[in-house]
């Protein structure tokens, strides 16, 4: 087993599993919790992260193959997609390709939030591009089918696009093709712009 991400939550590996290559997300311990607590916090993760991405797979988006759920090593054993991580290699494409990837994002995320899914974590390090998009790290996500919480996911994506890439238009073709494919996207872009000035006011008064 190799590990190839240390995070705040998981420990990521990459290994061989029953001859398939995987990716093992292992939730790993917080010290600070008492252990039962511990314990029972990192095993609803565990589950709620599986059970989102089986229901993103059936809104029709692409996410890693889940083979084995483990609830007392805490783990989820997954596909590993062979491929590229937008954040990665976006910036070096051209206006058409980038336009392309970009309306693929708008579109996958607008299946997504069409289905009660919010991802939670909506950065350009959670979106491997190989044969398709793929989206991964379902940690942060949950069940909503409310706008505030579709501008909320929508709003770090913007955040994610502005500050990894600085080119305007990326998350703009993103965002028309979250339109064109959602008839709440109107909704969503007022909560977007609530949620924007809000940050203005709170910067302000901090
Ligand atoms: N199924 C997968 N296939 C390929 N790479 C993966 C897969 N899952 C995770 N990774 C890689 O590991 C990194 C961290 O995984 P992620 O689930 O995003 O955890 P974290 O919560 O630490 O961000 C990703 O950015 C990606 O590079
Ligand atoms: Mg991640």
């Amino acid at each position: 087993m190799e590990l190839i991400k240390r995070g705040a939550e998981a420990k990521i590996y990459r290994a061989k599993w029953m001859g398939k290559e995987v990716v093992i997300k292992r939730r790993v311990r917080k010290g600070y919790r008492i252990k039962e607590l511990d314990e029972e916090i990192r095993r609803r993760r565990t589950k709620e992260e599986a059970f989102l991405m089986a229901e993103t797979r059936r809104a029709g988006v692409s996410v890693p193959i889940i083979y084995y759920i483990d609830t007392v090593k805490m783990e989820i054993v997954m596909e590993y997609i062979g491929g590229k991580r937008i954040k990665d290699f976006i910036d070096d494409e051209n206006e058409e390709t980038q336009k392309k990837i970009c309306r693929m994002i708008g579109e996958s995320v607008a299946k997504m939030h069409s289905h009660g899914i919010i991802h939670g974590d909506l950065t350009t390090s959670n979106m491997i591009l190989a044969d398709k998009l793929y989206f991964i790290d379902f940690g942060l996500g949950m069940k909503s089918f409310e706008n505030e919480a579709r501008g909320v996911d929508m709003h770090l994506l913007m955040e994610a696009f502005n500050a990894a890439h600085r080119n305007e238009k990326l998350f703009k073709w993103v965002f028309e093709a979250y339109g064109e494919n959602f008839d709440e996207a109107d909704e969503v872009k007022r909560k977007i712009d609530e949620i924007i000035k809000r940050g203005r006011y709170m910067r302000r008064v901090s």
